[in-house]
């Protein structure tokens, strides 16, 4: 499908849809699937093939049926009033827009916005997203076929501070954390723990604590939580962006600011020049 046109109304948009995806998230309580949905949609990428990524695809019934999808439809179902308010922009800047909104209102870094994604109807096949039960070498074939590095696997790890596993959608059950709807690093400082606490480790969870390269970064993150917030930030941004390229605004419905002001810095220079004149004048004749 085409590139969408980032003009001054599609920007409007987004800001509408910004502040209704606010309202929702908070009176519904639903940040942790939408940022669930905005992940499973971009982490399907592959930069070997360019194919996959925040492209709106999973908003597909033949994409969200895969089974590592499990109850995301009721995120893009949920979506769908505000996409009907915003027909300009795109299912793939909604659904991202939404996993950054989700961050920033449960207490979050905040995450730069780029719009511009272009939607697709090319679902990847099932298998691309990482399988819970498996170990380091697999999460790091899936978040490499990504383009993504060790790093960003640990520190978008951390986006299990929220949310919960539903045992009749992944087979798993229960929270990472005491407080899943506050976004911060106890994901980390509870992975550390070695004593039973009665919340979730999923397989991949343990992982990060297990390989030397992975548990330094926990270890960072358990213990600073700033640095937690400036990495997964960074890593959101760049898995929010797969295979996009963000490209500059329109110019021509973009009102260049500087040439704005200097032509006003000249109205008033003109102006007041005039009035001198005219005062000059005036007083002259009063002269007279
Ligand atoms: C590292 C590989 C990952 C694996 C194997 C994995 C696996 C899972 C599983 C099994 C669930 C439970 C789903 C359910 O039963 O409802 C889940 C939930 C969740 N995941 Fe991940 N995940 C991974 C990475 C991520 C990333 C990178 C993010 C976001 C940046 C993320 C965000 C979430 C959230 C917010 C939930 C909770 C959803 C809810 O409460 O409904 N996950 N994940």
């Amino acid at each position: 499908m085409a590139v969408p046109v980032v003009d001054d109304e599609y920007l409007k948009q987004i800001e509408k849809a910004r502040r209704d995806l606010r309202a929702l998230i908070s009176s519904k309580n639903c940040a942790p699937i939408m940022l669930r949905l905005a992940w499973h949609d971009a982490g399907t990428f592959d930069i070997a093939t360019k194919t996959g990524g925040p492209n709106g695809s999973i908003r597909f019934e033949e994409e969200y049926t895969h089974g590592a999808n499990a109850g995301l439809k009721i995120a893009i179902d949920l979506l769908e009033p505000i996409k009907t308010k915003v027909p300009k922009v795109t299912y793939a800047d909604l659904y991202q827009l939404a996993g950054i909104v989700a961050v920033e209102v449960t207490g979050g870094p905040t995450i730069e916005f780029v719009p511009g994604r272009r939607d697709s109807s090319a679902c990847p096949k099932e298998g691309r997203l990482p399988d819970a039960k498996k170990g380091s070498q697999h999460l790091r074939d899936v978040f490499y076929r990504m383009g993504l590095t060790d790093k960003d696997i640990v520190a978008l790890s951390g986006g299990h501070t929220l949310g919960k596993a539903h045992s009749e959608r992944s087979g798993f059950e229960g929270a990472w954390t005491d407080n899943p709807l506050k976004f911060d690093n106890y994901y980390f400082v509870e992975l550390l723990k070695e004593e039973a606490t009665g919340l979730l480790k999923l397989p991949t969870d343990k992982v990060l604590v297990e390989d030397p390269t992975f548990r330094h970064y926990v270890e960072l993150y358990a213990k600073d939580e700033e640095a937690f917030f400036k990495d997964y930030a960074e890593s959101h941004k760049k898995l929010s962006e797969l295979g996009f390229t963000p490209r500059p605004v329109s110019k021509a419905s973009k009102p260049d600011v500087k040439t704005c002001t200097v032509l006003a810095q000249s109205a008033v220079g003109v102006a007041v020049a005039a009035a001198v004149v005219i005062l000059s004048y005036i007083y002259e004749i009063s002269k007279k």
